[in-house]
């Protein structure tokens, strides 16, 4: 059976109502990555890196999968399919997709401060000031900030170099060691690349890119794929 990888961003989450990061309107248009996404600024004011989580988080819970998502759920009827995600919402789990590799964390897990070890599934919406884990020190968000290692890369390298189809869905691809992903496919891998803005993207000439939204392109191809 053939080996299929997807590899999303946050383009796919957009049509979900979730902000992606470096589009017009995104989330580092309005705050500074400096401010609540690096160990330093967990380090100079937990407080703020908490409130930016926490209503990231409640924007996640109130959002859907969309039809993207359920499409990439789909590909599972007919290949050993498997996702690799730079997003730390759940859309993908809530789709039903079963082999997901989170590269950025989740942001509805926690995590301890002292030993990232210790990693809770959350029952609640927000993590406070107070809220310890079972050494005492205080929770964070279960996310990969700026600077920390990319716990799951290895993982995420070999199975893109397994892949016979590799999918590449709403990312600008400016994030390293993620974006390296790209180059990791195997001579004779199909890839694919699925963002409205495909046409500009500096990548492969043997890339198919499919210059439409998420929604639009993920079930197109699928059906390309499947029939
Ligand atoms: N459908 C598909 N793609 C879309 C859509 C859509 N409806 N809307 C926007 N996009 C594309 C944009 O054209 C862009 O290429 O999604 C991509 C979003 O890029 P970024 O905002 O940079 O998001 P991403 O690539 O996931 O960022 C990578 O950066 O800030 C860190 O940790 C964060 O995981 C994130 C990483």
């Amino acid at each position: 059976m053939k080996k299929v990888v997807v590899f999303t961003g946050a383009g796919i989450s957009a049509e979900s109502g979730l902000k992606t990061f470096r589009g017009q309107d995104g989330l580092w248009e309005g705050t500074n990555i400096k401010d609540v996404a690096t160990p330093a600024a967990w380090k100079r004011d937990r407080k703020r890196v908490l409130d930016f989580y926490n209503q990231r988080r409640k924007q996640c819970i109130a959002a859907n999968p969309n039809a993207a998502h359920l499409a990439i759920k789909k590909l599972e009827e007919y290949f050993d399919t498997y996702v690799i995600t730079q997003n730390i919402d759940d859309l993908h789990e809530r789709a039903g997709s079963e082999n997901i590799i989170h590269l950025h964390g989740e942001i509805c897990k926690a995590q301890s401060s002292l030993n990232p070890k210790f990693v809770y599934t959350m029952q609640v919406a927000e993590i406070n000031l107070g809220d310890t884990c079972e050494l005492g020190s205080q929770l964070r968000p279960h996310v990969v900030w700026f600077g920390e290692e990319v716990p799951n890369l290895k993982k995420a390298e070999e199975l893109t170099n397994q892949a016979d189809v590799f999918i590449v869905v709403g990312t600008s691809l400016q994030v390293y060691p993620a974006a390296n992903l790209l180059n990791q496919t195997k001579a004779g891998c199909e890839v694919y690349l699925i963002d409205p803005n495909a046409e500009e993207m500096n990548v492969g000439w043997q890339i198919k890119r499919y210059s439409m939204s998420a929604t639009v392109g993920v079930p197109k191809l699928v059906d390309e794929l499947t029939k």
